[in-house]
């Protein structure tokens, strides 16, 4: 039974009122103890010409008994609905219950299909902390429209085209050693990469050369499109290796070449549609009406670009996939790029340009510097995630030495802080890389979630007990009923979390959720010897159902759960 809707349909009654009008203003109490729902009154206060508190008192007083709803209260202008708490919790808790995973789930995305490009690193440089923050959040989102019952594509816009491809070629002629790059690949074409510049600051003509490179790589030329195939097959590697611990995975690396052929028809079509000038001497769609600066189309040289390559990929996105929503987790200093390319999309007439979505984040800070030097510099992403990694598995360590799976462990909770951490807060804001808070037991960071999960678990094989029956009339204490309320808040948050593209709200659902659980179980011995049979068996359904929410929520998150830590 859905309560939510049970009262609105009886507010309905005793106002008269449009139902979806109360729909709209009902809303949660931001304390338990002023009950379950609120409609506000000031809605009436108009019609009715009263103040709304009189219109509260006299609506309380019009509602008749009801098995689901303990009582309705008058509070300032506020009707406060107390839901029956055993009625709800049987609701809740048996609902979790029998769904198990799939409890939270809705369809409301049945038939739609939204695309979710995230990660997108450019292959031959390293994946940078951006693009970690990029997988995190499009990951988590993808999981997210997917609970909703969309169908969801997740691409991989790989950098791996354009005129830097020209230098490295030219670079790795120069100074290319097969052995060196075998080993560590990256990391050495980066150096290469990195050397030609400081080169052809001193050698222009190097430039030139690395442009007839790349020109050789646009027409196909077999030697240059090889190195090319073999430094993205070496990227993809590493690049698939840090997914893998990271438990992301993609339905299609079509990256930026896979557009190159692609582009001649876009042009083609802005030509046609009138929208190109000659700027310079390249070929621009002027933008001045949004105040943007215009959007470059083909270069002057007649190389096209990043954004040409764009558009091309949304036209084949649309094609290919006819979607609902095509999102882009790409940072924010990209906004500009973005607002062009879909603004060049919309002149050209294509409406489905309006959904087309770039989802941005901030920066990345580190302020204690602590994080592994072995490259130097640039902060490898393996590099943080091992050391993560290592980090969790010297607490577990100390913590409990006894513990047998440890190392599998570790992984778990040392990426799941990671991931937490960028999922902690509105994506926009900008994140403070910090172990301390990331790997704080008590704070707000995934080690807290998983090890409230783990607590549950441990809870529930020392009881070994088969659920069956219970009574849920004696489970309806405040700590209790709290932790069932915010059970049922779970679909809600994953709503609002889709509706915003901000995984956060799952977030912070699943730390009160474990908060919630914490309390509870401080407050309510399960395992005691003194606790009758049927209280236990009440409480172990609850914790049961709390793991499992706990569980489908961090799996939202991309974070995965331990059973003992
Ligand atoms: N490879 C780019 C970068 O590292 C991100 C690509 C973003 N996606 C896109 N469709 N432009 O900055």
């Amino acid at each position: 039974m859905d309560y939510r809707a049970y009262t609105i349909d009886k507010i309905t009654e005793i106002t008269g009122l449009d139902r979806a009008a109360i729909a709209a203003v009902v809303e949660i109490p931001p304390e338990q103890k002023l009950g379950d729902l609120a409609f506000p009154c000031f809605i009436l206060a108009k019609t009715l010409r009263k103040a709304p508190p009189v219109i509260a008192k006299e609506l309380a007083e019009k509602l008749s008994e009801d098995e689901n709803i303990e009582k309705a209260e008058a509070v300032g202008g506020y009707l406060n609905f107390f839901y029956n708490r055993s009625g709800f919790t049987k609701n809740v808790v048996t609902e979790v219950l029998e769904k198990g995973g799939d409890y939270g789930k809705s369809d409301m995305g049945n038939g739609k299909t939204v695309l979710v490009e995230y990660s997108s690193p450019n292959i031959a440089k390293p994946f940078h902390i951006g693009h970690l923050f990029s997988t995190a959040v499009g990951n988590s989102l993808e999981r997210i429209y997917k609970q909703l019952g969309y169908k969801t594509v997740k691409l991989n816009h790989l950098g791996d085209w354009g005129t830097q491809f020209g230098k490295l070629i030219c670079a790795y002629k120069m100074w290319g050693d097969d052995a060196v790059i075998e080993k560590d690949p990256i990391n050495e074409l980066l150096k290469i990469y990195v050397r030609f510049h400081e080169e052809a600051e001193k050698r222009p003509e190097l430039e030139d050369e690395a442009r007839e490179y790349f020109k050789l790589l646009e027409e196909g030329d077999a030697d240059a499109t090889a190195l090319w195939q073999h430094f993205r097959d070496l990227s993809l590697v590493e690049f698939k290796r840090v997914y893998d611990m990271l438990g992301v995975s993609f339905d299609s690396y079509a990256g930026e070449s896979f557009y190159s052929d692609k582009m001649p028809e876009v042009v083609e079509i802005l030509k046609e549609k009138n929208l190109l000038e000659e700027s310079n001497g390249a070929q621009v769609v002027d933008l001045s009406e949004l105040n943007v600066p215009p959007c470059i189309i083909l270069k002057s040289d007649g190389a096209t670009i990043y954004a040409t390559r764009d558009i091309a990929a949304a036209l084949y996105r649309h094609r290919t996939y006819d979607f609902h929503k095509n999102i882009y987790v790409v940072g924010t200093p990209q906004a500009l790029h973005f607002k062009q390319i879909f603004a060049v999309m919309k002149k050209a007439g294509w409406d489905w340009a309006d959904d087309c979505v770039h989802v941005g984040f901030g920066l990345v800070k580190f302020p204690d510097k602590k994080l592994s030097t072995r490259h130097g510099d640039v902060v490898f992403l393996e590099d943080v995630l091992n050391e993560s990694i290592q980090k969790t598995l010297d607490i577990i360590t100390e913590n409990s030495p006894e513990m047998e799976n440890k190392e599998e462990v570790a992984k778990k909770i040392g990426i799941g802080a990671i991931l937490y951490a960028f999922l902690k807060n509105s994506r926009e804001k900008d994140i403070v890389f910090s172990w301390d808070s990331m790997l704080d037991f008590e704070g707000e960071s995934a080690p807290y979630v998983q090890y409230s999960y783990a607590r549950g678990r441990s809870i529930l094989r020392r009881a070994d007990e088969a659920i069956g029956d219970v009574d849920f009339s004696l489970i309806t204490s405040d700590e209790e009923y709290a932790l069932v309320s915010q059970i049922n808040a779970f679909g809600d948050a994953v709503k609002d979390a889709a509706e915003k593209n901000e995984p956060f709200y799952v977030n912070r659902y699943v730390t009160n959720l474990a908060r919630q659980f914490n309390k509870f179980y401080n407050s309510c011995p399960i395992l005691k010897e003194d606790i009758e049979p049927d209280v236990r068996k009440a409480r172990l359904a609850l914790v049961s159902a709390s793991c499992e929410v706990i569980k489908s929520a961090l799996g939202l998150l991309g974070i995965e759960t331990v059973e003992s830590m």
